[in-house]
């Protein structure tokens, strides 16, 4: 200590002390309980063990109705692929010992498809789906339709495409009047007077996906199958619908857009007697 320096006051020495040992006394107490949170002790059930607490005794609970399956893409099922058995089984068979996708040239559809998401066909000659025939997409529903499944339909579709699509599916939805890009109309004429010209270079109401692979087919007359690849993975700047439309609203959605596509193509001598009326009544000419 240089003689400049004093010695710390007493005082200050009991209080560093004190101090000390309160903290100390602290730690000892923690340590001396344990660590351990309580949290590490609730009780829990085991798998599969039975449960007093529920009506049906059964301590694991079942999925909500309606919740929507994640795995989904694991079936095989046309109901959930929208493809055909057979496009399914080739497609996974080459899919499988896939690593990484390089998309040349030379890359074959389905690995470009992978990549891509665009329809699988493949305009070159000679590749297994030049051919606009093969089937491909299913062009059947998996289940039958009914009235109930189409209102379904028509009310998921206005929740979950009119906002977007429109609600006649001719593109003109509140989205895009804000500055979306036009969605594909379902039509191939124009269903509103207002309706704006085209700017694309694809003719109106022709599928996007396959224009893409030269061919050109109007959206009124692609497999129901494309439809539910196009809501499943989303096309283009069209997000994808897998995680809010379960598999089979997808269908009835579907169903719902053909009837649209229908109600503007109907033919007078193919309608009910009560609907001709009906259209004789409004004054609107066979
Ligand atoms: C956020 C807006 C939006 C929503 C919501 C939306 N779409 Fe689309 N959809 C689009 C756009 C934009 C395109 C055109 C994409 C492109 O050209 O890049 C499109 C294209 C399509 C196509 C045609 C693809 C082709 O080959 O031209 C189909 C079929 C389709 N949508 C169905 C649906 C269905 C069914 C729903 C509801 C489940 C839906 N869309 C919801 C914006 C939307």
């Amino acid at each position: 200590m240089t003689s400049g320096e004093r010695a710390p006051k007493p005082e200050t020495c009991t209080m560093t002390r004190r101090l000390l040992t309160v903290c100390l006394f602290h730690f000892a107490l923690l340590t001396g309980l344990g660590c351990q949170q309580k949290m590490a002790q609730q009780p829990y059930y085991r798998p599969y063990e039975p449960a007093d607490f529920f009506a049906d005794g059964r301590s694991s609970r079942p999925l909500e109705a309606g919740v929507v399956h994640r795995g989904q893409h694991l079936d095989a099922d046309p109901l959930v692929t929208g493809l055909t058995q057979a496009e399914w089984a080739r497609f996974w068979r080459r899919a499988a010992p896939a690593t990484k996708v390089d998309v040349t040239a030379a890359t074959p559809p389905e690995d470009r498809e992978s990549a891509f998401g665009a329809p699988r066909f493949d305009p070159r000659p000679g590749q297994p789906h030049s051919n606009p025939d093969v089937q491909i997409y299913v062009t059947e529903f998996p289940f039958e339709i009914t009235g109930a499944d189409l209102s379904r339909g028509a009310e998921r579709y206005t929740a979950f495409c009119a906002g977007c699509h429109g609600p006649l599916g001719n593109g003109k939805g509140k989205i895009w009047e804000r500055g979306f890009l036009k969605p594909t109309s379902y039509h191939t004429e124009k269903v509103e007077a207002n309706e704006p010209d085209e700017t694309a270079q694809i003719p109106l109401g022709v599928s996007r996906g396959y224009w893409k692979w030269d061919i050109s087919i109007p959206v009124r007359e692609v497999p129901v199958g494309y439809f539910f690849e196009v809501i499943t993975k989303g096309y283009g700047q069209m997000p994808d619908h897998a995680a809010q439309v379960p598999p089979a609203d997808r269908w009835r959605i579907i169903a719902y857009i053909r009837t649209l596509q229908l109600s503007q193509r109907a033919e007078y001598g193919k309608l009910p007697p009560d609907i001709q009326q009906k259209v004789n009544a409004g004054g609107r000419q066979p």
